[in-house]
C-alpha cells in the first residue's frame, strides 16, 4: 500500500531524547521509503503563549535540528506549520463537526486545564483538531509519534471518518500512530516521573547537544533506589526507567550484564549510571556536533524552509480546493 507518513514536533525549546526515539527515529526511517511530511508545529505551540523571539529561536533551532539529525529536505517536505495556511482553513472546517464534550474528555486536555488553570484556551480544548488537520490535510495514514500523542491520533480518526459520514464521501483516510515495531514508545525522564519532558524541568531531560558533563551529571543524579538491592527484587519505577534508558543506548551484552545483577541482588545503581552516561555521550557526540554546525548555517535552514513551504502547499491546495468542493463552496 501506497503510505502517506505525516508527523510534527512542538517548537518549545531544544529535542531531548524522547523527541528522538519517540518520533525523529522514525522520521529518518519512513524517508528513504514512503511519502513523507514532517513539520514544525508552531501553531500548536501558541496554546501557551511564546514571546514572538523566543518563537521565532524555538522554530528556527527546531529545523536545524531536523536538518542535522538527518531529515532531507530532497526525500522529505520539510516545513513549518505556518507556512501552510491551508491547515488552518482545514482546522475551521474540521471545528464544525467537533464537539465540546470530547474534547474535554482528552487526557492532554485535562492535564493541561490542570497545570495551567488561567490559560485554558480554546486552542487547548481543540488542539486534537487542528492535529488532526495537519494529518488529513496531506492524506496522512501513518504518524510516527511516541506512545504520548496515542489518543489525539484516536480523535484524528474520529474527525475524518466523521467529514466522510457529514459529506456521504470516502475522502479522508483514517491515520495510525506508528511506532518502533508495533509499539509506540514512552522515553522516561531522569527524575524518576513519567515521560520525559521538558516541562519536568531541565534536569528530567537529556537535550541531544547536552555538553559531555552536563550529560554525566544529569544521568548520575538521575533517581534510583536508595536501599540496598535484595535477589529476585521486583525492579521499581525509576529503577525500570534506568533500565529503558539503557535499552535505547547500551549493547545487549550490558544490558544483560546489569539485567542479571539486579536479579542477583548485586546490582550498584551506581556503576549502572555511570555506564549510562558513558554509553549515552558515545550516542549524543555526533548528533551533538552536527546541530552546533547545522545551528551556524543560517542559509541552508532558510532554504530548506522555503523548499519545502512549495512542496507542502501544492499538495494542502489540492486538499483544500477537493474540500471547499465536497463541502459546497462552489462558483455559481
Ligand atoms: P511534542 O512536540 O510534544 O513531541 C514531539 C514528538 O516527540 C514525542 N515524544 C516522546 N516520545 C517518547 N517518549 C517521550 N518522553 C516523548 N516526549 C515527546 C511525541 O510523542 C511526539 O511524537 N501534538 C504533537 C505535535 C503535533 C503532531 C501533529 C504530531 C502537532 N500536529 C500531527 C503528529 C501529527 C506534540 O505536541 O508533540
Amino acid at each position: 500500500m501506497n503510505e502517506t507518513v505525516v508527523s510534527g514536533i512542538r517548537p518549545t525549546g531544544k529535542l531531548h531524547l524522547g523527541n528522538y526515539f519517540g518520533a525523529v527515529q522514525n522520521f529518518l526511517k519512513f524517508q528513504d521509503t514512503y511519502t513523507c511530511f514532517f513539520f514544525i508545529a508552531d501553531y500548536h505551540s501558541l496554546t501557551t503563549h511564546p514571546t514572538p523571539a523566543g518563537l521565532n529561536d524555538s522554530v528556527y533551532r527546531v529545523l536545524a535540528e531536523y536538518l542535522a539529525l538527518g531529515l532531507d529536505p530532497e526525500k522529505c517536505t520539510l516545513y513549518l506549520q505556518s507556512d501552510v495556511p491551508e491547515v488552518a482553513e482545514l482546522y475551521l472546517f474540521l471545528n464544525m463537526n467537533a464537539y465540546k464534550g470530547e474534547l474535554e474528555r482528552v487526557s492532554s486536555f485535562k492535564e493541561k486545564a490542570k497545570s495551567q488553570p488561567d490559560n485554558i484556551n480554546a486552542g487547548l480544548l481543540t488542539y486534537p483538531v487542528l492535529m488532526a488537520a495537519d494529518i488529513i490535510l496531506h492524506h496522512g495514514t501513518r504518524v510516527p509519534v511516541g506512545k504520548d500523542q496515542e489518543q489525539h491520533l484516536e480523535m484524528a480518526r474520529t474527525f475524518a471518518n466523521r467529514f466522510n459520514r457529514l459529506y456521504n464521501v470516502n475522502y479522508f483516510q483514517e491515520p495510525f500512530a506508528i511506532g518502533s515495531g508495533n509499539k509506540l514508545v514512552k522515553v522516561p525522564g531522569l527524575t524518576g516521573g513519567g515521560k520525559m519532558s521538558k516541562s519536568a524541568g531541565e534536569a528530567d531531560s537529556i537535550y541531544l547537544d547536552d555538553e559531555p558533563e552536563v550529560l554525566k551529571k544529569k544521568i548520575m543524579r538521575a533517581v534510583s533506589d536508595s536501599g540496598p538491592a535484595t535477589p529476585g527484587m521486583h525492579k521499581s519505577v525509576p529503577v525500570q526507567n534506568l533500565f529503558d534508558l539503557m535499552a535505547l543506548v547500551s549493547a545487549k551484552d550490558v544490558i544483560d550484564f546489569y539485567d542479571k545483577s539486579h536479579t542477583e541482588g548485586s546490582i550498584r545503581y551506581g556503576d549502572m549510571k555511570k555506564q549510562i552516561a558513558e554509553d549515552m555521550e558515545h550516542f549524543i557526540a555526533p548528533l551533538r556536533s552536527r546541530i552546533q554546525d547545522t545551528l551556524k548555517n543560517r542559509e541552508l535552514v532558510a532554504k530548506a524552509a522555503k523548499t519545502g513551504m512549495e512542496k507542502a502547499r501544492e499538495s494542502a491546495g489540492k486538499t483544500i480546493r477537493e474540500v471547499r468542493e465536497i463541502i459546497g463552496f462552489r462558483p455559481f
